[in-house]
């Protein structure tokens, strides 16, 4: 990577002087779990297609180093637009360290099986929340006729599908799994026969990579339902200008960030149907919540208004989504009483709560659930980002906190926010990035 800014391996913190409420205006970047499905569907195509509204993030350039690796040409026109061309491709293995990077490589699988017939991938990187097994994945490639797809085929880390021909066919998802939806939906666009995946995730990534995939020539319907049936096609022609939906996650973090400072912000560029779940709890907090038709604004009417405490159980989409649980559970713990947060989707999604302990909070956490007491207010700490959306929820703690905060392993954050520092400050937020050289523990707040 020539861009030492992606460089995740450096250390960085995040120096965040809090206590401002944060006001103004905010735009949201590209979803980056749909730009990664999408990445991962171009290299299926058969001719070039260009993608806009990428996001600028690290994640997002590990898998354009990823496409480089099996021969694809990649071309950015600008920060947030790419040509890309899979028709170099001249390999179907994936396995150096940057496929362990980021969990999306393992959509290489569906699509190199899609377009090669054979693909040789190592296991994915990705947070680590718990175990993240890749099954469902696997047994879906199993019934359209793949080799090499069971757990004990499994060489040194590497996973080797072979697949001719590969074949439509009928696949129950044990699990809603976002990730087994995307991998299935990539290999029978181009397997021979139709493909039926039931219990589908609806995710709006799940539609945004199958829109993608119907404007190359793809015969997908029914994304976003919890029954998706794909007719195989030999080819799909590409040649076309497809543009990533916005980050919800993104949003959601914002919309947090404003109320946990007692701020009113306006975040453009999202989809408010998408931020539904969010939107609702926060209203029952007591927050406004003033949908636009591409915009929502959160305040508190009056700065002494009561915040409620809530019950939130994270779940698959429509549901309330475990990437902006962290967060979250950083709004309940201004609320005047107990909330509880209940984690339905990962083992072990609670490893912050010691982080957030440092600032004040007052959290219970037992196995999947969370019981979180109201506290006045955060205190400024030096604390870690353990993954990338619970260094999110730090970075909110912080810009509600009083004094100065730094949130260390900032790098983890910087895989799927695109540039927060700029975004916060343009809200009034005080937050630098401060390289370990420069960070010491006499920094401390
Ligand atoms: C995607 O992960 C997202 N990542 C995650 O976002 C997100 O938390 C998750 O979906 C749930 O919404 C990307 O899109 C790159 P799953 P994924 O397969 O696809 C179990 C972020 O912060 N399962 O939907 O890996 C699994 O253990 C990231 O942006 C199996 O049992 O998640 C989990 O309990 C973090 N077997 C549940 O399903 C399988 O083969 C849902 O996982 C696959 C999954």
């Amino acid at each position: 990577m020539t861009d030492q800014k992606f460089n995740i391996e450096k250390p960085y913190a995040y120096e965040i002087k809090g206590g401002t409420p944060l006001r103004g205006d905010i735009d949201i970047s590209g979803s980056k779990n749909a730009a990664l499905g999408v990445i991962a569907a171009a290299m299926m195509v058969d001719g070039p297609c260009t993608l806009e509204n990428v996001p600028d993030i690290s994640d997002i350039h590990v898998m354009f180093e990823l496409c480089k690796s099996l021969g694809a040409t990649v071309d950015m026109i600008d920060i947030h637009t790419y040509r890309i061309d899979p028709t170099t491709i001249n390999t179907y293995k994936a396995s150096g360290a940057l496929v362990s990077k980021i969990r999306a490589s393992y959509y290489l699988m569906g699509a190199l099986l899609g377009r090669c017939g054979k693909a040789s991938i190592r296991l994915p990187g990705g947070c680590n929340f718990g175990d993240r097994p890749i099954d469902l994945h696997l047994k879906a490639f199993r019934l359209m006729g793949a080799t090499g797809a069971k757990m004990t085929d499994i060489d040194s880390g590497i996973v080797n599908l072979k697949a001719e021909p590969l074949c439509g066919a009928k696949i129950y998802l044990d699990i809603v799994s976002v990730g087994a939806t995307i991998n299935t939906m990539l290999a029978a666009c181009k397997a021979q026969g139709k493909t039926e995946i039931i219990n589908a995730a609806k995710e709006p990534h799940i539609v945004d990579v199958a829109n993608f995939l119907n404007s190359m020539g793809a015969r997908i319907k029914g994304a976003g339902t919890d029954t998706i049936k794909i007719t195989g096609v030999p080819v799909l022609p590409g040649n076309f200008t497809y543009s990533i939906i916005p980050d919800q996650i993104e949003a959601g973090t914002y919309m947090v960030a404003a109320a946990v400072t007692g701020g009113d912000v306006t975040i453009h560029n999202l989809i408010p149907t998408h931020m539904e779940p969010l939107s609702a709890k926060m209203r029952e907090m007591g927050y406004q919540i003033e949908e636009g038709d591409d915009s929502i604004r959160v305040y508190k009417n009056s700065p002494d208004d009561e915040i409620y405490p809530t019950s939130v159980k994270t779940s698959p989409y429509p549901g309330f989504p475990t990437d902006l649980q962290p967060q979250t559970v950083v709004l309940l713990c201004m609320a005047q009483g107990q909330s509880r947060m209940h984690e339905n989707v990962w083992q072990n999604r609670f490893q912050y709560v010691s982080e957030l302990t440092k600032m004040g909070a007052n959290i219970n956490a037992f196995e999947r659930v969370a019981w979180i007491n109201g506290i006045s207010g955060f205190r400024a700490a030096t604390v870690e980002a353990t993954d990338l959306r619970a260094g999110a929820a730090l970075v909110c703690a912080a810009l509600a906190a009083t004094g100065t905060s730094y949130i260390t392993r900032a790098m983890r954050i910087d895989r799927g926010y695109e540039h927060i520092v700029k975004k916060l400050t343009g809200i009034g937020a005080n937050i630098r990035r401060v390289n370990v050289e420069e960070f010491s523990e006499d920094n401390e707040a």
